[in-house]
């Protein structure tokens, strides 16, 4: 073809694509910034977002919350027991309380009965979690949702009485039947709210025994991140001139699409509450109310979508042993309760913007972004050293150990594993999230390892606490160590 050719081909093409956009921009209707509108379940969402929805089918998230079948109970059903542990003060020490059997194709938990050798039965309408462990619920004729005390470990393979442990209290058979009667076992009124997408609760009773509760789906849905999709699902469908504006908008913009938020394209702290709200367990301790306002995205009538003012709110105080938000002496946060609070300690988050989907994939949510972000390696360094440049060229003068081996990786100095957690009944450690933490050996030699450990001596088991402090002051002579509160141990 000659050059002649080429150039009246383009200009046709152009000329195409001029109105194409304009076809485009005359079609696509208006939306509004603000808006109210329904929710519709991710089935509906997955018609569009294939593939999206199909990564998020498989995640934890949508997993949460199941009817119990062979697909989704974890626990041992074929003639299942639990044994009080020889220890106990109970007389039943080292006999079985608890069975799980199926019968019909009903899964049952069975409890011996307080006064006598039977055992009461329980019908199990939800299993909640699989991952680490699983939790156990049936219904209670007046609409409660009631959780049953013991949980299966995957990592034990066993039955376990999660709050025995948690609390460190002990396991006796009356205490297990207590374990049904406290505000918190009433799993649809106490604990759904974080588990399910658009929860409801139409009717209570303060001493949580009566409950009508409604919810758009169980697990953690498309909409409980992006807000209630009804107009963003109608805009869309109504026609292609509308799809194809917002894939435009978007892809070549950058801009919000029509009725639905995306974390990314708000603001840091309307972002982070999308996670916060419930990774941040103690948001609501205090404020259950406002749960209920909150809502991600744009709201016009008034649902509150920045909790940003109680992010700080869990009290830091030094030495605290409240159940899962616990505190280091030295005011660091301790319990799994305190995740999403030792991130927003993080200065990175203080003056920078770091967000949880940088390193997490939302939709997958056990999956990393890209691999190996969510462990010590170059990856890592790298996402650290995108905004920490200085040392990105010369990181061996900063971390005084040879590149790519263990001590070299900011993960291994700044985000040490000091979160604790019992999520499969044993204690664990996982990351703290206070990014800029730093490596404090001082605090471990006045308050002791188990008070207050510190990143060093996570891997330098045979140099005391001593020792390496003196190596801190070798190696960072500018280093002041934190200045730490006196714990208020008296208080606990
Ligand atoms: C009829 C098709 C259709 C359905 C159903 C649909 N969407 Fe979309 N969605 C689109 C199109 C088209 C875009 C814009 C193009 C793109 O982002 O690829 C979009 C974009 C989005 C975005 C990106 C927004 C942004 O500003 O970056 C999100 C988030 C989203 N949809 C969520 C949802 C959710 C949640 C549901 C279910 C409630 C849903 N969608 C249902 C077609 C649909
Ligand atoms: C404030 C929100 C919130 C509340 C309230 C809440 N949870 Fe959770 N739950 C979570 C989060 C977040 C995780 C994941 C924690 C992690 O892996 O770090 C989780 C994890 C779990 C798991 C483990 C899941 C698995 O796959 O291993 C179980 C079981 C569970 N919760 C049960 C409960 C019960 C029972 C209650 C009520 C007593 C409750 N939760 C109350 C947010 C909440
Ligand atoms: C746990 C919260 C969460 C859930 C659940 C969730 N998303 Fe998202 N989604 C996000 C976040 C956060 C982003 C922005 C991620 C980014 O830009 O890195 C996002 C981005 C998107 C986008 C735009 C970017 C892209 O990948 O094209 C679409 C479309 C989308 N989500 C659709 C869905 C659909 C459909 C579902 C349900 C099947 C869903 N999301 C479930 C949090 C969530
Ligand atoms: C409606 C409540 C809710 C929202 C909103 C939510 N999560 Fe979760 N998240 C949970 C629960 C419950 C679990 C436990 C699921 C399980 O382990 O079975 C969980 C698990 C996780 C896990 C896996 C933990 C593990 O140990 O496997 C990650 C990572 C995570 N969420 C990240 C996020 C991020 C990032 C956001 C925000 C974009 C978010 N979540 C929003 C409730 C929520
Ligand atoms: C989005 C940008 C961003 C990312 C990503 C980021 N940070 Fe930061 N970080 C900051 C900002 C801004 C500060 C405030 C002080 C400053 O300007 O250096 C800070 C402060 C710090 C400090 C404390 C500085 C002091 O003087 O006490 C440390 C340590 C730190 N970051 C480590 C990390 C590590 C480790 C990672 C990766 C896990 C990381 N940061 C990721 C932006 C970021
Ligand atoms: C710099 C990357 C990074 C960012 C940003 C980040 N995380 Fe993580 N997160 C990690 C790493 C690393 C782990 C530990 C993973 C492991 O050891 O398997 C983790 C673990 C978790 C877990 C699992 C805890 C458990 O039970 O073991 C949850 C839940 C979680 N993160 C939620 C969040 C939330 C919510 C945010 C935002 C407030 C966030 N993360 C931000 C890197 C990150
Ligand atoms: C062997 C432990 C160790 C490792 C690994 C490590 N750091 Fe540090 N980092 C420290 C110590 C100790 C300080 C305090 C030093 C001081 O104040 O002079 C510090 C301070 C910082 C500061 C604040 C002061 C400054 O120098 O700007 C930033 C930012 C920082 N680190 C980022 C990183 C990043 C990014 C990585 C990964 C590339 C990393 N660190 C790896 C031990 C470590
Ligand atoms: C993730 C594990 C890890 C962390 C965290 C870590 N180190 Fe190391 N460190 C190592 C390893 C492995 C070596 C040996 C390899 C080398 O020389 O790089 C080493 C070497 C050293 C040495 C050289 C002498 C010796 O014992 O071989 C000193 C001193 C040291 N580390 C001090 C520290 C101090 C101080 C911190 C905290 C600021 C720290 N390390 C954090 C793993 C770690």
């Amino acid at each position: 073809m000659s050059r002649r050719r080429w150039s009246q081909l383009a200009a046709v093409l152009f000329g195409v694509l001029l109105l194409g956009a304009g076809w485009t921009w005359w079609q696509a209707e208006q939306f509004e910034d603000r808006f109210d509108a329904d929710y519709v379940g991710s089935a509906v969402c997955g018609d569009c977002h294939t593939i999206v929805h199909g990564q998020w089918l498989g995640s934890p998230h949508a997993n949460m919350v199941r009817r119990p079948d062979t697909g989704s109970v974890v626990g041992d059903f074929n003639a299942g027991e639990f044994r009080l542990p020889a220890d106990s003060p109970d007389p039943l020490a080292g006999e079985v309380v608890a069975r799980t059997f199926v019968e019909d194709e009903r899964y049952y938990m069975a409890l011996r009965h307080p006064d006598e050798e039977s055992f009461v039965a329980f019908p199990i309408e939800y299993v909640v979690g699989y991952q680490y462990r699983q939790e156990y619920v049936f219904r209670e004729p007046d609409g409660v949702l009631r959780r049953l005390p013991l949980q299966w470990s995957t990592a034990k393979q066993a039955y376990f009485p999660y709050w025995n442990l948690q609390e460190g209290s002990d396991q006796t058979l009356d205490d297990l039947w207590a374990q049904m009667t406290t505000l918190h076992s009433a799993w649809n009124l106490y604990c759904a709210r974080c588990h399910t997408t658009n929860m409801d609760i139409l009717e209570r009773d303060p001493g949580h025994t009566r409950a009508r509760v409604e919810w758009q789906e169980k697990g953690i849905g498309c909409e409980a991140c992006h807000g209630p999709g009804s107009l963003h699902v109608e805009y869309m469908k109504s026609n292609a001139a509308n799809r194809l504006a917002m894939f435009v908008r978007n892809h070549l913009h950058g801009h919000p699409v029509a009725y639905v938020a995306n974390a990314d394209k708000l603001p840091k702290e309307q972002a982070l509450s999308v996670c916060a709200r419930c990774h941040g367990a103690d948001i609501f301790t205090h404020n259950q109310d406002f749960y209920r306002l909150y809502e991600p995205g744009y709201s016009r009538s008034g649902r509150i979508n920045d909790l940003s003012e109680f992010f700080r709110q869990a009290p830091l105080t030094p030495g605290r042993m409240d159940p899962t938000v616990e505190v280091w002496h030295n005011g660091r946060p301790r319990g799994i309760g305190m995740l999403f609070r030792s991130f927003v300690e993080s200065e990175c988050y203080d003056k920078g913007e770091p967000r949880c989907y940088d390193c997490h994939d939302p939709h997958q949510n056990k999956a990393p972004t890209r691999p190996g972000i969510l462990e010590p390696s170059a990856v890592s360094n790298a996402y650290c050293s995108s905004c920490h440049t200085d040392i990105r060229n010369n990181p061996e003068a900063h971390t005084h150990h040879a590149v790519g081996s263990p001590g070299s990786f900011c993960y291994d100095c700044h985000m040490p594993k000091h979160i604790t957690k019992l999520n499969t009944g044993i204690w664990e450690r996982t990351r703290t999230h206070e990014m800029s933490s730093l490596p404090n050996p001082h605090d471990s030699v006045r308050f002791g390892l188990d008070n207050a450990p510190n990143a060093c001596s996570d891997c330098h088991t045979d140099s005391s606490p001593a020792d390496l402090v003196e190596v801190m002051r070798e190696w960072w002579p500018a280093y002041q160590p934190p200045e730490s509160p006196e714990p208020d141990i008296a208080l606990y």
